[in-house]
């Protein structure tokens, strides 16, 4: 199925289909120079399948993890273009989950000023998430994502089968960002996902596909996040906090940041998807430094003042924003947690 983004010149199409990455040279235009940005977490054959697509082929190759979005690997992908003779008319492909696809991303939307850019997520967080939309950056001094571009890509390839090889915790982290925006938005998938769940569901394609669209639509009203999509951070606020001090993944961080968002009859519902997917929904130990965990919230590129606009649900599929000093933060943090 074919998911169209529409935003002018810059729409471009999302094709989900098991077994697309086969045809990667179909779906995207790579009869010409392609830097491939992958990382060492994935599977050779993902690279390798885009690459026999390429007229000429490159890849840029780093160590998977966070720690990898640096500004030197960004500069890396772009010397590597410069001195392989990479035009404007080329391209660069991101094979991988969000660090690839953020720092490919970000290399395509400065290199030259600018080349084309596409996308292969092939971890269901990056595939129901940071693939839509054309957020790209890197990170500086531990701060997440502060130096950045909108780049939209040309086209994404959410091919499920590449979810065979990726660990039950990995896949969990795509869960929550999927139980994320069902929750805010569409009171229909999240019911569907409390009754047929994520993992293993037979159906995960057109799951995903709900998940993408409601992105797609979110993206399309608000391009460059000046109201609208600050929904997509559902959770994240206190799940940067938590991120920033535990060794917890970010969806993880992710489903523990929803719940003190949350009113309590939806804190319940989504406590009990999240357990359903092998999600923490608590702390063992009781609450992680508060302190520290409020500290790091507010630090979040997103704080105006001192205050952070925070997204709240009292009912399935329908938000609220509000602006959230440190001390309403600690006490809604305190009151699930502590
Ligand atoms: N991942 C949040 C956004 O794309 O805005």
């Amino acid at each position: 199925m074919v998911i169209p983004v529409g935003l002018g010149k810059n729409s471009y199409d999302i094709v989900i289909e098991r077994g697309a990455l086969e045809r990667a040279s179909e779906i995207f235009d790579l009869d010409r120079k392609v830097m491939i940005v992958t990382d060492s977490g994935v599977p050779e054959k993902y690279y390798c399948r885009v690459a026999a697509g390429c007229r000429v082929s490159t890849a840029g190759i780093f160590q998977a993890g966070e720690a990898s979005k640096t500004p030197q690997n960004f500069l890396n992908i772009c010397t590597k273009m410069m001195r392989e003779g990479f035009s404007r008319k080329d391209c660069v492909v991101a094979v991988g989950g969000g660090v690839a696809g953020d720092m490919a991303g970000f290399a395509a939307a400065c290199y030259m000023r600018g080349v084309d850019f596409y996308n292969v997520p092939t971890t269901l967080l990056s595939q129901v998430d940071s693939s839509v939309g054309g957020k790209t950056a890197v990170d500086l001094d531990g701060v997440k994502n502060i130096i950045g571009a909108f780049h939209q890509p040309k086209g994404v390839i959410i091919d499920p089968d590449v979810l065979e090889t990726l660990s039950p915790r990995q896949f969990a982290c795509g869960a929550a960002e999927i139980i994320k925006i069902a929750a805010c938005m569409d009171k229909e998938l999240f019911e569907r996902i409390e009754r047929d769940g994520i993992v293993g569901n037979p159906n995960l394609d057109e799951i995903i596909a709900g998940a993408v669209r409601l992105k797609a639509k979110v993206v399309e009203e608000d391009e460059k996040e000046a109201g609208l999509r600050r929904v997509l951070n559902f959770g994240h606020t206190l799940g940067h906090g938590i991120e920033a001090l535990t060794g917890l993944y970010h969806g993880e961080c992710v489903a523990l940041g929803m719940l003190p968002m949350c009113g309590e009859g939806v804190r319940d519902r989504i406590k009990a998807v999240l357990t359903g997917e092998h999600l923490p929904a608590g702390f063992s130990e009781g609450a992680f430094e508060p302190e520290k965990v409020i500290a790091a919230a507010m630090h979040d590129k997103k704080a105006e003042g001192d205050k952070i606009v925070t997204v709240r649900l009292e009912d399935i599929g329908s938000f609220s924003f509000e602006a959230a000093s440190e001390e309403q933060l600690m006490k809604d943090y305190l009151e699930v947690f502590g």
